[in-house]
């Protein structure tokens, strides 16, 4: 079997991460954006980390090419297209509104490209979806509440809320309120944590947040306790291991923890981040990542039942998309 016939959950994908340079490049000309890029190729050489915050100024700067609800329509169905090559048959995807809002955008033309697209994933590449509206952390609390605002007529299209952007210096902490009222007007909620950010943060997004998932997590090897809670509670861990290569959260794949987190008993899941920047899909994340860690058919089949089992979609969803992970495995041996 090859890895991209597993049937796949992507739990952890910023639809703005979808943006490749030939769409960038087409929408700045569509739009009459400047961009500091005169060719596709200029894009991806300039796409060079050294960490979270070197990406993050390119990723905020690119979003500027995305003005209408044409636009976000366009990134998203070309993201679904891209997820259905990989089998991907549940998608659970993060949208920053404040970078957009910020440059004059109106909430609901974003809202509204990313959820028409969704649906046209649904009725014609058999994708499902959930939308999880991401707080900028290096943002204020009082943004984020008055983003929160502008979510509150659309509980019907967004499920969750989430916590992106520069990690260290803005513990979850800061997002207390932020997040109790999300909760009391039915969003669910995760947490970027521990990506560059230290243990403690993932302890806070448990406690004070009250997250489902911890997005990336990867850590919390360096508490044991932590450890303990996590495999005791089995809180889902959305790691995307070629996005910490890139931003040199470890130096190499070789070098990656997953396989760590996996023996620890951990609820692991394997997802893409920022594909467009960070060198691959979801299914392209599964075959460097098994490559380089020598992964065995079991350890693959665990990873493809935790997202789904991590995933917001209800019990009888869920039971039938493992019993498609169990298909595929026992087709032919992997
Ligand atoms: N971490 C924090 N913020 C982000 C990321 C990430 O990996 N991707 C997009 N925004
Ligand atoms: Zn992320």
């Amino acid at each position: 079997m090859q890895i991209q016939d597993i049937p796949k959950a992507e739990l952890h994908l910023h639809i703005e991460g979808t943006l490749e340079p030939e769409l960038m490049m087409q929408l700045a000309k569509r739009n009459g954006v400047a961009i500091p890029y005169k060719s596709v190729d200029e894009i991806r050489k300039a796409y060079e980390f050294s960490d979270l915050q070197s990406f993050l100024d390119i990723y905020y700067a690119g979003a500027a090419v995305l003005q209408t609800r044409q636009d976000f329509y366009d990134l998203t169905w070309a993201y679904l297209e891209r997820a259905a090559a990989d089998n991907v048959r549940h998608v659970e995807i993060f949208f920053d509104p404040q970078t957009h809002t910020e440059r004059g955008i109106a909430f609901d033309v974003v809202l509204d490209g990313i959820h028409d697209a969704l649906e046209a994933g649904e009725s014609k590449l058999g994708i499902t979806s959930r939308l999880i509206l991401c707080f900028l952390r290096h943002l204020s609390a009082d943004e984020a509440m008055a983003t929160l605002e502008l979510a509150l007529p659309h509980t019907d299209r967004i499920h969750a809320v989430g916590l992106d952007s520069s990690e260290v210096g803005h513990p979850p902490s800061k997002f207390t309120e932020v997040f109790d009222r999300a909760r009391d007007a039915g969003f669910l909620s995760v947490a970027h944590a521990g990506e560059e950010g230290p243990p403690e943060y993932i302890v806070e997004a448990l406690d004070l947040l009250h997250v489902r998932r911890i997005d990336h997590g990867v850590r919390c090897l360096e508490d044991a306790a932590l450890v303990e809670r996590l495999v005791r509670e089995q809180i889902p861990l959305t790691v995307c291991p070629l996005s910490n290569v890139k931003l040199r959260v470890f130096d190499t794949l070789a070098e990656h923890n997953l396989a760590k987190l996996l023996d620890a008993g951990l609820c692991v899941t394997i997802n893409s981040d920022d594909p467009a920047y960070f060198g691959g899909y979801i299914g392209e994340n599964f075959v460097q990542t098994q490559k380089a860690l020598a992964l065995n058919a079991q350890q693959l089949k665990t990873l493809a039942e935790n997202a789904f089992k991590a995933s917001f979609l209800p019990a009888d969803d869920i039971e039938r998309h493992l019993a498609d992970v169990d298909a595929a495995f026992n087709a032919t041996p992997a």
